[in-house]
């Protein structure tokens, strides 16, 4: 028996250091954990896999207390080293058939709730509403067109960010005004979000909300979305599209209804005009002459940009930058507010960390050089990045032209961009 004993508490300490592993307190696992849901579907989703779970308990139990009893009732006993083994049997109709039939009932088990669950999302439940017509929620603030029974947002996935818009809302590509890495939406409103890619294949995951819808290139996919709580929740993109992959996030910012009108008027708003003859207005002209307005729109001032990048008219407006990857907030203000446990609650932004986040983003992509022409700051913040790459062909001579800024140059953008609110 000592010697059962002596095998099993090691393995007993690793399977507890394994298990601990998963307990981890760290930002991101609070943050992105499916185990908290906040909306009907990641509810469901966390029943389904709450029923699973204790169905494969009960399982084990009684597996694994099948083979403990076995291995102990049978086991060596001192001075029948040598005794000839007992007689074998082959076969048990009834075990074998019990063992199918028991296994049948469990696949069953968890079959019903998972199936219910597949309906549940795959029907956009408009009809669950009890007031069914927008127009109400928003007291007016947004055009007929929108009183639909559920709110649309078109989300688009890119190397390596998202781009969401609302055709019912007029923020389109086609009217100039997108929203990039904050998909802002009403407190429990039905949400219907249509998924795309313009490269390779994304997915779409918000844990505390919904989970999770792969984006693919050529195709149509969809799923419904409904936060009941306001807050700041963290989304991320689930499939792996390259380098930064792990680096293309970003935020649902569930907002009151009254405040979500406010939202969608200010984000149809141009952009403000900085002051004349200060920095930000010499960096607005340099955002046209350093090709910036290359990739880059700002809804306003430079409306002819493709929209190849994220539109910049609110940028100063969100929380974050570089697909969500760099945080504006606080940070102070942040993790006191986060060991209070209210993950979903955010921090004012902090303007100089927001001033640093924008000159190092912008830096990073090679833009300073020294007179050698080597880049000053590395590109170490998100490798890969679209910034970094960037290259203008010159239309007449197809010459490669690479965009580089002085110091100065570098902060007048900066702080035009700070001026985008
Ligand atoms: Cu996009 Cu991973």
């Amino acid at each position: 028996m000592t010697s059962v004993v002596r095998l099993l508490k090691p393995a007993l300490l690793a399977l507890v250091a394994l298990l601990a592993t998963g307990c981890s307190k760290a930002d991101w696992m609070v943050r992105q954990s499916a185990m908290d849901p906040k909306g009907p579907v990641s509810q469901v989703q966390f029943d389904v896999f709450m029923a699973t779970v204790w169905l494969a308990l009960v399982l084990f139990v009684l597996v694994g207390g099948a083979l403990v009893y076995a291995v102990v009732r049978y086991r060596e006993r001192a001075g029948q080293a040598d005794a000839p083994p007992p007689e074998q049997g082959h076969g048990n109709p009834l075990v074998e058939i019990g063992l199918i039939m028991a296994s049948v009932a469990a696949l069953v088990v968890i079959a019903i709730p998972t199936l219910e669950a597949i309906w549940y999302m795959e029907e956009i439940p408009a009809e669950r509403q009890p007031d069914s017509k927008l127009a109400a929620w928003y007291k007016g603030a947004v055009p007929a067109e929108a009183a639909d029974e559920v709110l649309t947002v078109d989300v688009v996935g890119k190397q390596w960010w998202f781009r969401f818009e609302y055709p019912q809302l007029g923020l389109t590509q086609e009217t100039k005004r997108t929203v990039p890495n904050e998909l802002v939406i009403p407190k429990g409103k039905v949400v219907r979000i249509n998924l795309r890619s313009e490269d390779v294949i994304h997915s779409f995951w918000v844990p505390k909300i919904a989970g999770k819808v792969d984006m693919i290139p050529g195709r149509r996919n969809h799923m419904w979305i409904q936060a009941d709580q306001a807050g700041h929740y963290y989304g991320q993109c689930a499939e792996f599209c390259g380098d930064s992959h792990a680096y293309m996030l970003f935020r649902v910012v569930v907002l009151e209804p009254a405040a979500f009108a406010a939202w969608v008027e200010s984000q149809k708003a141009p952009a403000p005009e900085p002051a004349p003859g200060s920095l930000a207005a010499k960096g607005k002209q340099l955002f046209a002459q350093k090709t910036c307005i290359m990739c880059h729109r700002v809804a306003g001032h430079y409306e002819a940009s493709a929209g190849f990048g994220p539109d910049l008219a609110r940028v100063a407006s969100r929380h974050t930058l570089a697909g969500a990857w760099l945080d504006h907030r606080d940070p102070a203000a942040q993790a006191a507010i986060d060991a209070k446990g209210d993950t979903e609650v955010s921090a004012p932004i902090d303007p100089a960390l927001q001033r640093r986040n924008f000159h190092d983003w912008i830096g990073s992509s090679g833009v300073l050089v020294d007179a050698a022409g080597k880049p000053l700051i590395p590109q170490d913040i998100k490798p890969g990045n679209r910034m970094h790459y960037y290259r203008m062909f010159n239309v007449a001579g197809l010459r490669e032209t690479k965009t580089t800024l002085t110091q100065e140059e570098l902060d007048a953008i900066v702080e035009y961009l700070m001026t985008l609110k």
